[in-house]
């Protein structure tokens, strides 16, 4: 599989599973536009290549997964181009959850906004001891805006979605495990993600293929729209601003409610 991207690292080992690594460490692999571009491209090129049976996602480094959609570039969203960001992000995260061939997606460390909704669009998620998720979106005056709202009320329930997108709160690795976030916990996780994929290839891909279809057909489209035209509408309210700055500037925010 040929490499040339310069966000992400993405290999085929001999099992025909993709590896596939966000890859910007020092910015704990938030999610900037070139991430999402060549996201988007890599399950395009996985989707097209034979050789390739499911795929491990992950972060590289020890400490994030991925902490998040890149602030420094949502700071700058308005109404208009605050709903376009969220409908592209859901976009390309409707791609990998709707990719014929499975995807498992290996947390170590932070998987904050973004990352806990790239780690949902996964069609599983093995963390390490070390995993921890949130939905912090409203600490900078936002809402997640990726299908965050969708799919973690989808898999974990009205009550406990409430719980942490209002919150914001972090969760560890055994809590998303009893939340049904996590599906195993594991120091060695990656093997883990390993073994899962290798039992499903022993199955019909044909079968596999279309059961991941018929386990999303249920997803309500509405919802996500509801969900970027909020996303949108905060980018114009003096909270946003004020949340978003106060991350970048390392200071806690001062929220008006307006
Ligand atoms: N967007 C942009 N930059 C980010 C980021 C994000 N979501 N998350 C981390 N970074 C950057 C930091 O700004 C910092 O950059 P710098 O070294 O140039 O200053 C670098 O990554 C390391 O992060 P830092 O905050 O110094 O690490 P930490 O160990 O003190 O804290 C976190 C780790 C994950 C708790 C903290 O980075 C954080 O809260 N990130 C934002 C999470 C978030 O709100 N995500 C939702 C976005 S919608």
């Amino acid at each position: 599989m040929s490499a040339n991207y310069e966000t992400i690292e993405l290999s085929t080992d001999s099992n025909g599973i993709a590896h596939l690594t966000i890859n910007r460490p020092k910015k704990l692999n938030a999610l900037n536009n070139a991430v999402l571009d060549e996201l988007d491209r890599a399950f395009d090129q996985i989707a097209g290549d034979k050789a390739v049976k499911g795929v491990v996602l992950n972060g590289s480094g020890d400490k994030a997964f991925v902490a998040g959609a890149d602030i420094s570039e949502l700071s700058g969203l308005n109404r208009e181009s605050g709903t376009a960001a969220s409908e592209k992000g859901q976009q390309i995260f409707q791609k990998i959850e709707s990719s014929s061939k499975p995807v498992i997606a290996v947390v170590d460390g932070y998987a904050l906004g973004g990352g806990t909704e790239l780690a949902l669009s996964a069609h599983m998620r093995v963390g390490t001891p070390n995993a921890v998720f949130g939905l912090p979106e409203v600490s900078l005056g936002l809402i997640p805006g990726y299908g965050g709202t969708q799919r973690m009320t989808k898999l974990i329930g009205q009550a406990r979605a409430a719980d942490l997108i209002l919150t914001g709160r972090q969760i560890k690795a055994e809590e998303a495990l009893n939340f049904g976030l996590l599906n195993r916990v594991d120091e060695d996780a990656d093997s883990v993600a390993e073994e899962l994929l290798k039992k499903i290839f022993k199955n019909g891909p044909v079968a596999v293929s279309g059961a991941i279809e018929a386990i999303h057909a249920a997803d309500s489209t509405s919802g996500f729209k509801k969900e970027s035209e909020i996303f949108g509408k905060l980018c114009e309210t003096e909270d946003f601003k004020e949340g978003t700055s106060a991350f970048l500037e390392k200071r806690k925010p001062d929220f008006k409610g307006k």
